[in-house]
């Protein structure tokens, strides 16, 4: 696209009595402020037509019909399927799966389990920090059951996690979406002589499997009706609507789980329908084209204004630059563009006293996203709640209004975009729209590239790496620095 020249921010808004209304939407029961950004109605109608050449609008709709647009792996992506969005057949299978999972839910909470207080969640990736979000978010309240989350390959990370468990009354949640996942599964085999060293009589009994290779986990060890399968094409990152979601359903009950679903769903409807002049999730990424290919930003910081929120920059990483941080287009060709940029964060205001020092004055431009919740917690003091927002909207007009100074030590260059995301209250529904606009905005982001957002072969080397090393095979092929670090850690 054309480079043009950008006016400053507060040009912008002068120029543009209306602005704020142009470039702010609602959608799924969510305010977004792009205001803050520079585009303007020249550069979206711009984007529009590149949107337009890019066949968004194709595009689009192949992901809600179910067809391949996972071209690298030959699959669709159907977990618009998982909240009701897919096509007829990816539904109905969807559902029944889901009914399998409740079954599940019911037993355990109707006792068949005998007496549950913890679930220890074993997984990695987007087989735990979708369900581990969902629960810091939304289960602060309903300590029902003792959740733990597992992923890292660290005896100490297990360590923390079972400490606080009873083994006598713990379930084991085995996520995994191939089931040959070395963390997964050596962490779940410590799990097995963590029950079996309690005394536990069956150890595998209190395993649940879910997994979209079921074979593998009934080889396990793992009763098959005890094993919930999802889809091969529900990608790791975009999986916390299946049954990867049990342990968010058993924490916080099913129809909070419903709840998730169908606000995933509303915002699906608004990405489906909505005019693309109107599109949140294509206009946001509108503004990320914007910032990293013609202000060359490699980075954008995302925060959480919102303790409950303090997981979602994880999440977020995962989905954005798994999907994205690709080189070549869906055609093999060397992309044109940068993609993903780096994509990190933090909560407010605890970020504002580390890292924003940067965001100010730095010479590096960062776009920031507040992420922030017009309601509180029930339980919290209502001052502290209104001092966290008023916070994020000062950073916000702090960053692009600036502020010049004799001395250029306290000189603020100003200009600094920003959006905003504001949730009227934290609930599963809103949280379900929130988790659907950044996959649909990371989709639009790949379709305006020409890339495919679903596959991930980066992180297969270092697998295969680290396979070779501990096999102890090949390591003439590696090189002397890796070869030394090997043997001086006596690995
Ligand atoms: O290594 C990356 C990855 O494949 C992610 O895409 C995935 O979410 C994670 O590992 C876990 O994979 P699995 O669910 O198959 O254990």
């Amino acid at each position: 696209m054309e480079q043009k020249s950008i006016r400053r921010l507060d040009e912008l808004f002068a120029a543009e009595p209306d602005r704020l209304s142009k470039l702010s939407f609602e959608a799924a029961g969510i305010y977004f402020d792009w205001s803050k950004t520079h585009l303007d109605q020249e550069l979206i109608g711009d984007f529009l037509g590149r949107a337009e050449a890019a066949g968004f609008a194709r595009a689009r709709e192949s992901l809600f019909s179910g067809a391949i647009v996972n071209a690298s792996e030959g699959r669709p992506a159907t977990h618009v399927a998982e909240r009701g969005s897919g096509s007829p057949e990816d539904v109905d299978l969807a559902s029944a799966r889901r009914l399998r999972m409740r079954a599940l839910v019911d037993a355990i909470e109707g006792g068949a389990f005998g007496d549950v207080t913890g679930i220890l969640h074993i997984g990695i990736g987007g087989s735990v920090l979708g369900p581990a979000l969902l629960v810091d978010a939304l289960g602060r309240r309903s300590p029902q059951f003792n959740v733990r989350f597992l992923s890292n390959i660290d005896g100490a990370a297990f360590d923390d996690a079972v400490r606080p468990l009873d083994p006598q009354s713990t379930i084991v949640v085995v996520a995994s979406k191939t089931f040959t996942t070395l963390e997964t599964l050596t962490n779940f085999e410590a799990a097995r002589t963590w029950l079996s060293a309690a005394g536990v009589g069956d150890p595998d009994g209190r395993v649940v499997a879910v997994t979209a290779n079921p074979e593998a986990a009934v080889a396990q060890g793992i009763d098959e009706t005890r094993v919930l399968q999802f889809g091969e094409g529900v990608g790791g990152r975009y999986s916390l609507w299946s049954s990867v979601g049990v342990t968010a359903a058993l924490a916080l009950g099913w129809n909070e789980f419903e709840a998730l679903l169908e606000g995933a769903a509303e915002m699906d409807r608004h990405f489906r329908f909505a005019e693309t002049s109107a599109n949140v999730p294509l206009l946001a990424a509108f503004a990320d084209r914007l910032y990293a290919e013609q202000f060359g930003c490699q980075t954008r910081g995302q925060f959480a204004y919102d303790e409950r929120l303090r997981l979602l920059p994880f999440y977020l990483q995962q989905l954005e630059m798994e999907s994205n941080g690709k080189s070549v287009t869906n055609a093999g060709k060397p992309v044109a563009n940068p993609t993903a940029p780096v994509t990190w964060g933090g909560t407010g205001t605890d970020a504002q006293h580390a890292v924003f020092q940067l965001l100010h004055q730095g010479t590096v431009l960062v776009p920031v996203e507040f992420v922030a919740v017009r309601e509180g917690d029930d339980a919290q003091d209502p001052e502290h709640h209104r001092l966290l927002l008023l916070n994020a909207f000062a950073q916000g007009a702090a960053l692009m209004q600036g502020r010049e100074s004799d001395d250029p030590q306290r000189s603020y260059c100003g200009n600094r975009p920003s959006a905003t995301v504001l949730l009227d209250r934290l609930d599963a529904r809103s949280l379900g729209a929130l988790i659907a606009f950044y996959e649909h905005r990371t989709f639009a982001n790949a379709v305006l590239l020409g890339i495919n957002p679903f596959d991930q072969f980066g992180v297969e080397l270092g697998k295969q790496i680290a396979r070779q090393i501990a096999e102890g095979s090949d390591e003439e092929s590696l090189d002397p620095s890796t070869r030394a670090l090997i043997e001086r850690a006596g690995v």
